[in-house]
């Protein structure tokens, strides 16, 4: 298990990023919604008190993830990134973010990442980290880039449920069909696994600090 301090604070450029609150999660819905379905399953779906109180308890308790709220420097949170799958034996883990639709492309992403990538590689001394983008979403795959990720390799996995379009029927969708795969009744969406080592990361940081 990985142990952080409970009032750890990571102070980017942009951004800064805290332990999640259980306050976060109402504050969540007051974002704009993603207007684009395929980036519906980013707006938080309708939930009860009690529901979630669950949301955010279950990634509380989870011991292989760490959760952070990124807050704006004025101080309004404006998304939530999370190490998840973490291996502290092989100093592994994956990476998860979402911002809100009203705070996308103004660099905020990239300097949220780019805070956790160092207390990733200096403080807590981790190896290796991967994430999965889904291969049509070129301004992650941007930010991921900008931040030092590299592609690995491409995977497939199933469509998530949440979003509720017709991906090979609605013409909307067809400059983006090429990154779905129909397997029987079975849409399959493919993912680029991207990963980002201590070594990339050193080189990422010593090139840029000879600019
Ligand atoms: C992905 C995400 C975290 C990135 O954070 P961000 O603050 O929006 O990203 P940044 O502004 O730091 O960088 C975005 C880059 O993508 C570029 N970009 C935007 N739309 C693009 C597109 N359609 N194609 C290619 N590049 C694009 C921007 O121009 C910028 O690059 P630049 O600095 O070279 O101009 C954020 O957009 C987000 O939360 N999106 C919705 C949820 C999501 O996709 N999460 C990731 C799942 S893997």
């Amino acid at each position: 298990m990985l142990s952080i301090p409970d009032d750890i604070v990571l102070r980017g450029t942009k951004v800064i990023l805290r332990p999640m609150l259980r306050e976060d999660v109402d504050k969540r819905w007051n974002w704009k919604q993603y207007p684009d379905p395929l980036f519906s399953h980013y707006n938080p779906p309708p939930m009860n008190e009690d529901q979630k109180e669950v949301w955010f308890l279950k990634r509380k308790s989870d011991i292989s993830a760490l959760w952070f709220s990124i807050d704006n420097t004025p101080g309004q949170l404006v998304g939530f990134v999370c190490f998840y799958g973490i291996n502290p034996q092989i100093k592994t883990a994956w990476l998860g973010i979402y911002l809100g639709y009203e705070f996308v492309d103004l660099g905020m992403g990239t300097d949220a990442i780019l805070t956790l990538l160092q207390y990733y590689f200096e403080e807590i001394r981790f190896e290796l980290l991967f994430l999965d983008v889904a291969s049509h979403n070129k301004r992650a795959i941007r930010c991921y880039e900008k931040c030092g990720f590299r592609f690995n390799r491409k995977k497939y996995s199933d469509h998530d449920p949440r979003m509720n379009i017709d991906i090979f029927g609605d013409d909307r969708f067809k400059e983006v069909r090429k990154y779905f795969l129909k397997e029987g009744n079975k849409i399959l969406v493919e993912f680029d696994e991207m990963q980002i080592t201590r070594e990339n990361w050193s080189c990422m940081i010593s090139s840029h600090g000879n600019d």
